[in-house]
């Protein structure tokens, strides 16, 4: 009796312990966790109360400004930026944003969905957006339709992701806050692969061998540039290349071969003369 009882016990706790590890699910990494955060108005001039970094934290279950989950801006500014700096140059997929409610029901009567509107985010290899890619501006969102939580899909590589909003041209379309530009984010995640030069949904994928600077699509792997040499959506077609003066060729052409196993990129080929020289 005994030893059947330490059977089945020893069964049981071997199901539970495996089923788990079965059922992963593939999924970028939020880059942004725990990163260094800035934002231009700190509440009060002080950025450790409800500081920039709060966005980054890991933590939105609590959208009120009380629960110390949040960024919250100074008051009365006609700009409002904030970013993380992801460390360096990383290839990212999509920006996830929860902005403040307070914890009311997100709709046209919430009071944030005025200073929501109009928010821009930003990827950029400087701190200033204007050297980086806009990736989203809202134009068109209502108090009643702008979404939050949001996905931001960015297909991008960079450095330092940049939320920004403005209240400066008076009159302000219908909706939007009078008084003034806030950041109010409880949330900003930026999801991509943690290792430059990897793509795929679990970044596992190297990129093709001859990306320029081994950067590529972090969804399809192929090439944003090639090393020198080499051409095609994932740089794996050798051009031939001529060196000009070199021994009695006067005329010399690029060639792409779309096999680099049989042609080297070392090759050259004289036209007039009608030879190779490996
Ligand atoms: C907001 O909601 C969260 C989650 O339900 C809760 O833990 C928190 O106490 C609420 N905050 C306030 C100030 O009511
Ligand atoms: C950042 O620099 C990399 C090269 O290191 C470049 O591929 C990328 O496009 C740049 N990103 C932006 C947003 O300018
Ligand atoms: C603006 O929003 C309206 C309704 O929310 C939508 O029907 C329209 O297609 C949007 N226009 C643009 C340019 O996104
Ligand atoms: C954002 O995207 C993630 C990953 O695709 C998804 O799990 C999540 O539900 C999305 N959230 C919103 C608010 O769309
Ligand atoms: C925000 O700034 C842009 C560009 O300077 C301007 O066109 C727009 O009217 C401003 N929006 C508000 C609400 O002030």
């Amino acid at each position: 009796h005994k030893n059947a009882m330490t059977g089945r016990s020893v069964l049981v706790c071997c199901v539970f312990v495996v089923l788990p590890s079965i059922s992963f699910v593939l999924a970028y990494e939020n880059l942004a966790l725990n990163k260094k955060a800035w934002q231009q108005h700190p509440y009060n001039n002080n950025d450790e109360v409800w500081g920039s970094e709060r966005a980054v934290d890991g933590r939105y279950t609590d959208l009120t400004a009380a629960g110390g989950q949040c960024v919250i801006s100074g008051v009365g500014q006609s700009t409002a930026e904030w970013r993380v700096d992801l460390g360096e140059v990383l290839s990212i997929h999509h920006i996830f944003i929860q902005y403040r409610t307070d914890n009311f029901t997100w709709d046209r009567n919430n009071a944030y969905t005025e200073r929501f509107l109009g928010y821009s985010v930003y990827i950029s290899n400087s701190t200033n957006k204007e050297d980086g890619v806009l990736c989203f501006k809202d134009t068109n969102y209502t108090r009643a339709t702008i979404p939050n939580p949001t996905n931001i899909t960015c297909i991008t590589h960079g450095r330092f992701v940049i939320y920004y909003n403005n209240r400066t041209h008076r009159p302000y379309p219908a909706g939007y806050s009078a008084n003034g530009a806030f950041n109010e984010l409880c949330e900003l995640e930026v999801h991509g692969c943690p290792t430059s030069g990897f793509y795929g949904e679990d970044c596992s994928l190297p990129c093709p061998q001859n990306c320029q600077e081994g950067h590529c699509d972090i969804v399809d792997g192929t090439c944003l540039g090639c090393v020198p040499g080499y051409t095609g959506a994932t740089c794996d077609t050798g051009k031939r290349f001529m060196v000009r003066g070199y021994r009695g060729c006067q005329y010399y052409r690029q060639e792409i071969y779309t096999d680099i196993t049989k042609w080297s990129i070392q090759q050259i080929f004289c036209v007039n003369k009608n030879i190779f020289l490996l």
